[in-house]
């Protein structure tokens, strides 16, 4: 509804005022004037940070699981990761938790995001569940409530189980009811505890690196009408997820999907580059915006959020895919369309757009010094500001960022300290990006930094830290990095530091 109106008044600076008066939540209004004092972050702001079960755990067959399609994935491709090490251990979170949460209390968080092991639970996928498994998160989960920590959980962040890898994966007709059944039962288990349901983590990720680029399991490059099925399988499995969540709960939930914010940026506030920022985050096409990716069609973020927010493919999407035509089934898109609460994002880098000559969007090559991550991606701290304002303005729902960070080759000093001034200033920037969309009144609910702790990345394995906190891989000990005392700082003062 209000989508004309936020799209007529973005970029007019006599209509952003009032806009931004609208929207602005009470809180940020209590502030005072912008300018005059600092403007501080919402109390009720979620403060957290996020990881994920298969690059924090140990492999899920130690305890009674069974493997992610990451394991044979690795062994069949012995060069594909950096350092050659494999997701079987990798920061022992099942045996470290008690650790990781004291240092979650020493920092201040008040959430925390995490995923269950689907294959740790589930060995088989579906059917048998490994009790051993849901009692490791019963257990985790009260932890984090006994200390006032809210627990926002992933149900599926990239561990797909190998066994139903086997039957199909994300090709087969039943697979948007396997993960379905999966979402009930951890329903069934924790929705008396945990309230933040994320379905599936960045499946625009998951869907164009496996099978559009295959760079990541399955590792195909699959024709155009198993991407449309894929793709439209998992949008379907994140509806029925939803629905059998909220159907097994007896509370309300707060419900949605994270996706990979490939967000980009206006070179200019040109109204013509706002605009072309705008049709090239949200119009599909195939293009690169990622370093270490080829062009893809699957990252975009209309595609996969225009079927979730308001029920239906982009028209373009039909130009890239058109088998999705046929399965488009009214019936379907409802289930997809069913009631987010939230729309959740993960950010780390923006490219800028402007408006072409032909009124298409261009895409401006970033300068060759640009600040950059150790992984290649670039420092654009204007993505939290211009991330959360796209994506409000169309689809009018409430920002959590599920993820934001930057790697860096992190080691400790002599001394034991481990000091990560770029971590500092990414930080210092990035919040501040995201406090000026708060202050323009775009409703911004929470921020997990990835990650809390240095993780298994993937394909890059250990060479690169993205934690708060450093982990020494042979030894498992922690070390609290400077950038998370200076997190802590930032939640205490509610950003007054900044
Ligand atoms: C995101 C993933 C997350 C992590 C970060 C760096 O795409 O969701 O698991 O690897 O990138």
């Amino acid at each position: 509804m209000l989508q004309l109106d936020r799209r007529k008044f973005i970029g007019s600076a006599a209509g952003l005022g009032a806009w931004t008066a609208l929207t602005r939540p009470r809180e940020v209004f209590a502030q005072g004037t912008p300018g005059t004092k600092p403007f501080l972050f919402p109390e009720n702001f979620f403060w957290g940070a996020a990881t994920a079960a298969m690059q924090v755990e140990n492999s899920p067959t130690a305890e009674g699981g069974g493997p992610s399609f990451w394991e044979p994935f690795v062994a069949t491709n012995p060069k594909l990761v950096k350092d050659g090490s494999s997701p079987r251990v990798t920061c022992d979170e099942t045996r470290y938790w008690q650790e990781d949460l004291a240092l979650m209390r020493q920092m201040g968080l008040n959430s925390y995001r995490f995923s269950i092991s689907w294959p740790r639970v589930l060995p088989e996928g579906k059917g048998r569940v490994n009790q051993r498994g849901l009692d490791f998160y019963d257990r985790f989960v009260d932890a984090l409530l006994a200390v006032n920590i809210r627990p926002m959980l992933t149900i599926f962040h990239f561990d797909y189980p190998a066994a139903l890898q086997q039957q199909g994966g994300w090709l087969a007709p039943d697979s948007p009811n396997w993960l379905a059944d999966y979402a009930r039962l951890l329903a069934a288990r924790y929705s008396d505890r945990i309230e933040d349901w994320l379905t599936i983590n960045e499946p625009n990720i998951l869907w164009g690196f496996g099978a559009e680029a295959g760079i990541m399991p399955p590792g195909k490059h699959m024709p155009e009408s198993d991407l449309a099925s894929g793709l439209h399988h998992f949008l379907l499995g994140h509806g029925l997820s939803l629905q059998a969540i909220r159907a097994t709960s007896n509370r309300p939930l707060k419900i949605t999907l994270p996706i990979a914010g490939m967000v980009q940026m206006p070179a200019t506030n040109s109204p013509a580059d706002i605009e072309a920022a705008r049709l090239s985050t949200f119009t599909p096409r195939k293009t690169a915006v990622i370093p270490e990716a080829p062009p893809m069609g699957l990252l975009n973020n209309g595609l996969w959020l225009d079927p979730i927010f308001k029920g239906v493919y982009p028209e373009e999407a039909f130009n890239l895919y058109p088998r999705l035509r046929q399965l488009a089934r009214p019936q379907e898109m409802k289930i997809i369309n069913s009631p987010v609460d939230r729309c959740a994002v993960n950010l780390y880098f923006g490219p800028r757009v402007r408006a072409g000559s032909n009124g298409q969007p261009e895409i401006v090559p970033p300068p060759p010094n640009a600040e950059r991550t150790h992984r290649g991606w670039e420092v654009t701290p204007d993505v939290l500001y211009w991330g959360p304002k796209l994506l409000y303005e169309r689809y009018g729902k409430p920002i959590l960022i599920t993820e934001n960070g930057m790697s860096w080759a992190d080691r400790p000093s002599p001394d034991g300290r481990v000091r990560d001034p770029q971590r500092i200033s990414f930080l210092n920037r990035y919040l501040n990006s995201l406090r000026r969309a708060l202050q323009e009144g775009v409703p911004v609910e929470g921020y997990m930094h990835w990650s809390l702790i240095d993780n298994w990345e993937f394909t890059s394995g250990f060479t690169e830290q993205f934690g708060l906190v450093y982990v020494d891989h042979q030894t498992q000990k922690r070390t609290m990095k400077d950038s998370g005392l200076r997190y802590k700082e930032i939640i205490q003062s509610r950003g007054a530091v900044l």
